[in-house]
């Protein structure tokens, strides 16, 4: 993984604006709060993520099938799902820089910061012992640590009580105990801490006819759930089996920043896995590893995984965790796995008076499915790759290159095509090859100015690798293939390239492994 500096996710967005990977959105108007728009590769890298995850999901597992909801749903679905009463974030204003926070993101800052304490004592320690420093040992004893670790789990344990039991007068006694100021004017005159819903609404129909409230979808799930009875029935399903979809989601954030990593609207990929009721947990489990070994396969660094148990329990769950990605910023939340009992599918049972349930033959009754629940957001884990993958490099001869060292098989391009010289049949030669490859390959062809720079313009956009077409290949049918990673040059003969670019560049290469 790359340095954990403040800087590096502006390095990040600069650099993936720069190359086409994401763009601020109507940015000719100075842009739009949280909002993007993935440009020309950014887009290719998005969907490979996506058919990454869909062909894991559904075309790997014959018991799970996938839909593609609407977004837009009866407004009733969001009553009986809770989220009109309950999906809510808590808010708190400083009176005087007027700036609005989420007052569980202001005490979570506050942990992170004791966080960061600790790891200075250890980085302290490691300096001082060397080689005979005992990390374990360190944490378990040293008293500064405890100290600090002491003070976060009351603090984890004050929070999570409070926002279990709606009590935000202890939340905001909590900020003001620890004597958090507003970030920006450093002011410690906060208002109450209210609820605020992150739903957003709009009107269907015109006001003439009678309009209707309904809400964007916050979470993709909800149109798996009031199909589960239809996708059961019409593909024959038996219990477990799994309903999988990609799609939009939009939630309006109080606070929108880092990027891509918190959006007003994003995209999840998330898969309900309906199941006998007392066996969730071990369903539980098994996603758990199912899913940390998606994301394992794609050599992105294992230490930059971690699971975190969840202290504070959604309103219709019985077991959550999260896989944390180490972002630039640090381990955040990049997928959610949870167990989300029958509480969705009894809902909507009572809401819409239908029946929402599977007959199971071997039983000889009916019952309401529990559910275990993977949820990931696509924009997380676009970044989660784009943050990995970029790296500064100085060369051996002293030159320096930014190279995305994105896995092959998400790479927007696998291979750019370039003729050695504009003139003389190699560019001729060149679309000739890449003619009969780009069937099966996203290829770039580029003939503009000296190989090195456009070499240096395909690490930019992760390419990992570069044909080049030279005088020897008129003569013999041979080109050479340089690495991106590894900059390694390989003569190789034109006929061969298909399969040796099918070898290193094929989604079936994580597949696989899996
Ligand atoms: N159906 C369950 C659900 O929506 P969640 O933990 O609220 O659970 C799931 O969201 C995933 O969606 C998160 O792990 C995260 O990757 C992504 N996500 C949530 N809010 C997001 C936001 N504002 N911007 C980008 N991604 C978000």
């Amino acid at each position: 993984m790359a340095q954990n500096d403040d800087n590096l996710l502006k390095k990040i967005a600069g650099h993936a604006k720069e190359y086409g990977f994401i763009f601020p959105s109507s940015e000719i108007y100075d842009g739009l709060g949280a909002a993007y728009d993935y440009g020309q590769n950014g887009s290719e890298l998005k969907n490979n993520i996506k058919e990454y995850w869909w062909k894991a999901m559904v075309q790997m597992n014959e018991n799970i099938v996938g839909i593609d909801a609407s977004i837009f749903m009866h407004p009733t679905t969001w009553k009986a799902s809770g989220h009109v009463d309950a999906f809510n974030d808590p808010l708190i204003d400083n009176k005087d820089s007027k700036k609005r926070y989420r007052a569980d993101v202001l005490i979570e800052d506050y942990v992170a910061k004791l966080e960061a304490k600790i790891n200075k004592e250890v980085a302290k320690g490691e300096k001082r012992f060397g080689d005979s420093f005992d990390k374990e040992q360190f944490l378990a004893t040293n008293p500064n640590v405890l100290r600090n670790k002491t003070k976060i789990d009351e603090i984890n344990n004050r929070l999570g009580k409070g926002l279990e039991e709606g009590d935000l007068g202890d939340i905001k006694a909590l900020i003001e105990e620890l004597g958090i100021a507003d970030p920006v004017s450093g002011s410690k005159n906060w208002t109450d801490v209210r609820q605020f819903n992150l739903m957003f609404s709009t009107e269907l129909g015109s006001v003439a006819d009678g309009a209707s409230k309904i809400y964007l979808r916050p979470e993709t799930a909800q149109g798996i759930f009031v199909n589960f009875l239809n996708v059961q029935k019409t593909g024959r399903m038996k219990i477990p089996f799994g309903i999988a979809q990609i799609g939009k989601a939009f939630r309006n954030e109080i606070i929108a920043r880092q990027f891509i990593f918190r959006m007003r609207e994003f995209e999840q990929m998330e898969m309900q896995f309906f199941v006998k009721p007392g066996e969730e947990m071990q369903w539980y489990e098994t996603w758990k590893e199912k899913r940390i070994a998606w994301h394992k396969a794609l050599g992105l660094g294992e230490v930059n995984y971690r699971f975190h148990d969840h202290i504070n329990l959604a309103h219709y769950a019985n077991a959550a965790a999260d896989i944390q990605f180490n972002f630039p910023m640090g381990f955040k939340e990049l997928e959610g796995i949870h167990s989300r009992t029958d509480f969705d599918l009894k809902a909507h049972e009572e809401y819409s008076g239908k029946k929402l349930q599977f007959f199971d033959p071997a039983e000889n009754k009916s019952y309401v499915p529990y559910v275990v629940e993977t949820s990931i957001g696509l924009d997380r884990m676009f970044l989660a790759v784009l943050s990995s993958s970029y790296t500064e490099e100085t060369l051996e001869d002293g030159s320096e290159r930014t190279v995305m060292k994105i896995p092959a098989a998400l790479a927007p391009y696998k291979v750019a095509i370039l003729p050695l010289l504009r003139k003389d049949g190699l560019p001729e030669k060149a679309r000739e090859i890449l003619s009969d490859l780009q069937f099966d390959f996203n290829c770039q062809y580029d003939e503009k100015d000296a190989i090195g720079k456009r070499y240096r313009r395909q690490d930019a956009i992760g390419t990992p690798y570069c044909i080049t077409v030279d005088h020897q290949t008129l003569e013999d049918n041979t080109v050479t293939i340089r690495d991106r990673d590894d900059l390694g040059q390989i003569r190789v003969r034109i006929d061969e390239l298909h399969d040796q670019l099918t070898k290193t560049t094929s989604l079936n290469n994580l597949l696989r492994k899996l």
